[in-house]
């Protein structure tokens, strides 16, 4: 079984896919958790990427970086360069495995092309959202329930305060196939 880092996230649903499974899982995000585990870390991730880990899932959030923000780009220069800072520091923990996950994004312009493009609608969400992911030393997704009604839900959600938390939750089959397919890879 391993040890696993789901790095910004609060919504656990990374760390109890990987948990159901055996693993030894926290999440740390700057949030609480909203299921108030406590295998979750409210703070910075980086002070804590050099425990020992065998695996790091990281989403860092896109607000700076994601290519549907363009058209702000000029007026966030520093921004964008503290964001792209954080993402290389995730890209570069010395941990042996690492998945990081962003909206399509400057990342592949500015640092390297994704690995992997997928779906929620390869893995039963009825949705589409294109979500990249930047994998160091894991086999790329396979899709595990690919289904029809593909719409992008994301933009018809309602205006409100918890409507980016909403937008950023990963989709539970996406967290179950992680687990499902680079779990075994975590173990002996
Ligand atoms: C796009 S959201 C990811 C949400 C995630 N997919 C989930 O299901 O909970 C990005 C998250 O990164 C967190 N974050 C930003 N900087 C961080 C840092 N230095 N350390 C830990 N978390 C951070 C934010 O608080 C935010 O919750």
């Amino acid at each position: 079984m391993g040890r696993v880092l789901v790095a910004c996230e609060f919504s656990g649903v990374v760390r109890r896919a990987f948990t159901s499974l055996g693993h030894s899982v926290w999440s740390c995000d700057l949030l609480s958790a909203e299921d108030f585990s406590l295998r979750h870390r409210q703070g910075d991730v980086r002070d804590i990427l050099n425990v020992q880990w065998d695996l790091i899932i990281a989403h860092p959030p896109c607000t700076h970086l994601a290519v549907s923000g363009a058209r702000w780009f000029r007026d966030k220069k520093e921004e964008q360069e503290q964001a792209l800072k954080f993402v290389k520091t995730l890209l570069d923990a010395p941990i042996p495995r690492i998945a990081l996950e962003n909206p399509v994004s400057i990342i592949s312009s500015r640092i390297r092309k994704p690995d992997q493009i997928i779906q929620p609608w390869q893995f039963g969400h009825g949705e589409t959202k294109a979500t990249c992911l930047w994998l160091k030393n894991l086999p790329k997704l396979l899709p595990t329930d690919i289904v029809d009604g593909r719409e992008a839900r994301v933009h018809k959600m309602a205006p409100g305060p918890d409507r980016w938390k909403k937008r950023s939750r990963t989709f539970e089959g996406i967290a179950k196939a992680m687990a499902e397919q680079w779990g075994p890879l975590l173990d002996g």
